[in-house]
């Protein structure tokens, strides 16, 4: 695998060799076996957006499969000052064996990816978020066993995390169902891949999508970047809380994941939290191991 930049690019059976590797990654680090795949290998990563968990559970990741990380923030580069990434992405790949970016436009990844000569991998754009969606399924397959027969619902915004799920989720053979209000859908790209599969729905009710669901997925309303919409998506997403009357709508046993930060009273009740939160920093702690596998397989040899 050259990159990571949307799991648009990945089949269902490439997800699932990461995710396999992913696992005996897990297992190995929680029983002290050292896996030193990228022995010296340095990871370039760029932030031009905040970050607790990809930050750190990459460089711990990174350093744990014996390379290291060089951290490079936006406002304290010349990428802050807008010197070109397709010129960046020439510079990096001089210094750096792989390089990890959060940003704003999914074409700021694909041009670092097509000018640089490294491993690009995407940790959060506007269009999707790749590496927290591997992790999400990670966790739902340990939980799980496995995921035939399994119904995904994400309730909220359209955003970067229902794009990697919608995508994510059919792609390993679950049935997927997302509900968000009017003018709050997925772009027309995720729209026209989903409609290949019978086993996705839309709507704008969020207990249909819940009905009979074994996995309950949100997100915060406003995304990074959106916050003078703040107020106006509020309103708009009154209503999608993941709360009991919703998680009743699910089978018993349904789990609940949500990729962090958390906004309680908001997207999710903080009774739901509480009750789920095993699953849920399960699910934070599996970006570890899902990074892991991502950088061996883009960057090892
Ligand atoms: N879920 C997630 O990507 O967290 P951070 O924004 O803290 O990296
Ligand atoms: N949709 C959120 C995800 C944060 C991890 C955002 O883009 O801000």
């Amino acid at each position: 695998m050259k990159h990571l930049l949307k799991l648009l690019d990945l089949t269902g059976e490439e997800i699932l060799e990461i995710l396999n590797l992913a696992d005996q990654l897990k297992y190995e680090t929680k029983h002290g076996i050292d896996h030193p795949h990228l022995k010296g290998k340095c990871l370039g990563m760029i932030f031009e957006k905040s970050s607790t968990r990809t930050r750190v559970s990459f460089e711990v990741g990174i350093n744990q499969l014996g390379g290291y990380a060089v951290v490079l923030a936006a406002d304290c580069s010349q990428i802050g000052r807008g010197e070109p990434v397709q010129d960046t992405a020439r510079v990096l790949s001089r210094y750096v064996d792989g390089i990890m970016i959060r940003t704003f436009g999914q074409d700021e990844v694909e041009a670092l990816a097509e000018y640089g000569s490294v491993p690009v991998i995407n940790g959060l754009t506007d269009f999707c978020h790749p590496c927290q969606v591997l992790a999400d399924l990670m966790t739902i397959r340990e939980r799980k066993g496995s995921f035939a027969g399994l119904k995904l619902c994400f309730i909220g915004d359209g955003n970067n995390m229902m794009n990697s799920l919608i995508v994510g989720g059919l792609k390993v053979g679950m049935a997927v169902s997302v509900a968000c209000p009017e003018g709050y859908r997925p772009p027309r790209e995720i729209l026209e891949f989903a409609a290949g599969y019978e086993q996705f729905t839309l709507t704008d009710s969020p207990l249909e999508a819940a009905k009979d669901a074994d996995v309950v997925i949100t997100d915060v309303w406003t995304s990074m970047g959106q916050e003078e919409e703040r107020a106006k998506r509020e309103a708009a997403f009154k209503g999608y809380c993941i709360d009991e009357t919703l998680m009743a709508a699910a089978k018993p046993d349904a789990m609940v994941q949500h990729c962090l930060p958390a906004h309680r009273g908001e997207e999710i009740s903080a009774e739901v939290f509480e009750a789920h939160a095993d699953e849920i920093f399960e699910e934070a702690e599996n970006r570890l191991h899902a990074q892991k596998a991502v950088l061996v397989k883009t960057m090892g040899c």
